[in-house]
């Protein structure tokens, strides 16, 4: 872990109490991350100069990009961990990760939620929630125990592309039919495909706002994965412990 790290108890964390918050300073310092937290912390990566905070399919430079977090100067940008595993990341601009090791592994312990099941809720912190990576035949499961909200999967990373579905309370709703936003609901989907999807809560501000949307990165065996973005030498995709 490097020296710039620091940790506050969030005593006011809307979704999660008892969260921990992380300050990262993201930087091409010859220092990569490498931290462990417990599900549902935040770490907040910020930074001064030009970087960008990708999160990649495996750890190195390079790797297929899942979701970019943020690219630019003077950000700064929560995130939420919110299943069990290891996530990486990578700033990709110039020689910022091969020659300044601008990369992160964050790995997160057990969730008090069973795996897969993600609490779905209104970020008053503005943290984003980190992507989440499933392989073929695993479920995710959106729950919610208050609050209104509902899951739309829609066709970009972002709050206003268009939607594709409506998931509500366990049944999928076709051709853009609108799901009553629910105080109580559990969604769940269960993946056959290798791709990337990405879902909001469809009740204003609750995604611009809120930060409710979630990338999910798929990955089915024997698959060709998808086109790399800077033609890094051949390796295979491995799964993290
Ligand atoms: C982390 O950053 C937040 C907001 O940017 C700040 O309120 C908090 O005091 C910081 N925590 C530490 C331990 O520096
Ligand atoms: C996880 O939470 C437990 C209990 O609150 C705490 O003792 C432990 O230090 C935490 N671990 C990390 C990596 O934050
Ligand atoms: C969330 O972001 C808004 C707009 O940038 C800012 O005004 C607010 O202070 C942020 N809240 C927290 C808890 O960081
Ligand atoms: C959605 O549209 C397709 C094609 O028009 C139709 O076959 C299907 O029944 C529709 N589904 C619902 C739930 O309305
Ligand atoms: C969602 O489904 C559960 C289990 O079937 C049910 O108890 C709950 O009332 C439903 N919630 C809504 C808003 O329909």
């Amino acid at each position: 872990m490097r020296a710039s790290i620091a940790i506050v108890l969030a005593l006011a964390a809307f979704v999660a109490t008892n969260a921990a918050q992380y300050n990262v300073t993201w930087a091409d310092d010859g220092n990569p991350l490498d931290l462990s937290v417990n599900c549902s912390d935040v770490v907040q990566f910020s930074w001064g100069p030009r970087h960008e905070l990708e999160q990649s399919r495996g750890y190195g430079c390079g790797r297929p990009t899942i979701r970019n977090f943020g690219e630019g100067v003077g950000i700064v940008a929560p995130l939420v961990f919110a299943n069990p595993g290891t996530y990486t990341f990578a700033c990709n601009i110039n020689d910022h990760c091969t020659s300044g090791k601008q990369l992160a592994k964050v790995h997160v312990g057990a969730c008090a939620t069973p795996k897969n099941t993600i609490t779905w809720g209104y970020r008053r912190d503005n943290a984003s929630y980190a992507a989440i990576e499933l392989t073929c035949g695993e479920t995710l499961t959106f729950t919610w125990a208050s609050g209104r909200h509902d899951v739309a999967e829609v066709e970009k990373a972002d709050c206003v592309s268009p939607t594709i579905a409506y998931f509500g309370n366990g049944t999928r709703f076709e051709n853009g039919t609108y799901m009553p936003p629910a105080a109580t609901g559990s969604v769940s989907i269960t993946y056959n495909k290798a791709g990337k999807h990405h879902y909001k809560c469809d009740v204003p501000n609750h995604c611009s706002v809120g930060r409710m949307l979630l990338t999910v990165d798929v990955t089915c065996p024997h698959t060709a994965s998808p086109p790399r973005r800077r033609s890094p030498p051949p390796r295979k995709w491995v799964q993290w412990p």
